[in-house]
């Protein structure tokens, strides 16, 4: 037996069939609620419950916290529906998604753009269309089955002049994947990937002033934006934070500097958290997500587009909402989680 869910306000439905979560049954059937880890780690799938009950399966506190729970909140991806259900998710519309692919990919370029950041390029297969949202992610399929997600950097467009994806990939000492990336990983490798994944991607029916706020190699997919935004003639006023311990984090600043040059409506507040003084800098300093709460006393009519490392992206959702008046559903993120965040929260 299946039970029918309703996203309310669009009124968007779809099944789950038996012990089926219900993010699974969403992406299978095209339904864009959002989600970001799809493993109970970094709550960006938390949406209310109208109606109905689920399970949760194992999950963070820090995603979704007990008295969130009893209020009704669920994250769906761990939640298995065990009735008929109604949520609430003001991020849904009607946009179809693009379909979800498995394929092989092979390795184009492999280019160090800082000492612990690797830019990957991969080569599509030439029989595959290959259709995505500036800002989604793809998951490479790892041989033990184990999947790890990268952002794409590049806009889809690009793919006419370019075939092919561009991902930014920060090394994780120890990391199963990223080891690999600066250890063996050489041109001409195939590997598997699936996508496209992920709700983040440009809202382009808002005319709102926007902030693009990225942590790391979080400006992966606000590359793709930026680039998105460029290609479309957009006019919106865009403010790109983009924040890194040292000034050399931030290893497409010269990028950025070019883009503002071509982009009247592009604003870059470049910002380092820990200088020292040999890197003679001297910009913004502190925490990125603090940066914009400095300058902006009201984001009520804004978008944010937050992407990297998950305490950015919390700090960020939190302060913004409650303190600048963002909008909760104009906050849109991909929390860069990984193994050691599930781990040490769990
Ligand atoms: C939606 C999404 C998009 C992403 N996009 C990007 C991107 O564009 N660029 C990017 O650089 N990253 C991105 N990430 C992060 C990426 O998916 C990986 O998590 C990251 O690269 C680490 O992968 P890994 O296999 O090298 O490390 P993992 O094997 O996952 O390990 C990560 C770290 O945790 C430690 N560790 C492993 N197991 C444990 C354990 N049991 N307990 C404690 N510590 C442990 C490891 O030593 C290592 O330091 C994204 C993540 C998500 C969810
Ligand atoms: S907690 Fe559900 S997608 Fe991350």
């Amino acid at each position: 037996m299946s039970f029918n869910i309703t996203v309310q306000p669009s009124g968007r439905a779809f099944t789950a069939n038996p012990e089926e979560a219900v993010l699974a049954a969403a992406i299978r059937q095209g339904v864009g609620l959002p989600y970001g880890c799809k493993d109970g780690a970094c709550g960006s799938c938390k949406c209310k419950k109208l109606e109905g009950e689920v399970v949760h399966g194992e999950h963070q506190s820090k995603a979704l916290s007990a008295e969130e729970a009893a209020q009704g909140f669920i994250l769906t991806c761990c939640a298995v529906p065990q009735t008929d259900l109604v949520l609430e998710s003001r991020q849904v519309t009607d946009e179809s998604a693009f379909p979800i692919k498995k394929m092989p990919v092979r390795v184009a370029a492999l280019e160090k753009k800082s000492a612990d950041v690797m830019q990957l390029r991969l080569q599509l297969p030439a029989t595959e269309t290959f259709r995505y949202h500036a800002g989604q992610y793809i998951e490479f399929i790892l041989r033990d089955g184990a999947r790890r997600a990268y952002s794409m950097a590049n806009a889809p467009h690009t793919q006419a002049e370019a075939p092919g994806v561009e991902l930014h990939i920060r090394h994780m000492p120890g990391g199963k994947f990223t080891d690999h990336v600066f250890g063996a990983m050489k041109e001409k490798d195939i590997l598997r990937v699936e996508g496209p994944f992920g709700s983040f991607y440009l809202r382009e029916d808002s005319d709102k002033p926007i902030v693009l706020l990225a942590s790391g190699t979080g400006f992966a997919p606000i590359k793709a934006l930026i680039e998105q935004l460029q290609f479309k003639g957009s006019t919106r006023a865009v403010t790109l934070y983009w924040g890194g311990r040292r000034p050399q984090d931030l290893y497409l600043h010269d990028w950025v500097l070019a883009r503002t040059a071509e982009m009247p409506q592009l604003r870059y507040v470049p910002v380092v958290s820990d200088a020292q003084p040999e890197d003679g800098w001297s910009g913004r300093t502190g925490f990125v997500h603090q940066a914009v709460l400095d300058d902006f006393a009201d984001l009520s009519g804004h978008q944010v587009y937050a992407c990297g490392a998950p305490i950015v992206v919390e700090s960020a959702r939190t302060a913004y909402s409650a303190q600048r008046g963002l909008p909760a559903e104009e906050f849109y993120a991909d929390a860069f989680t990984s193994e050691a965040d599930k781990h040490a929260a769990a």
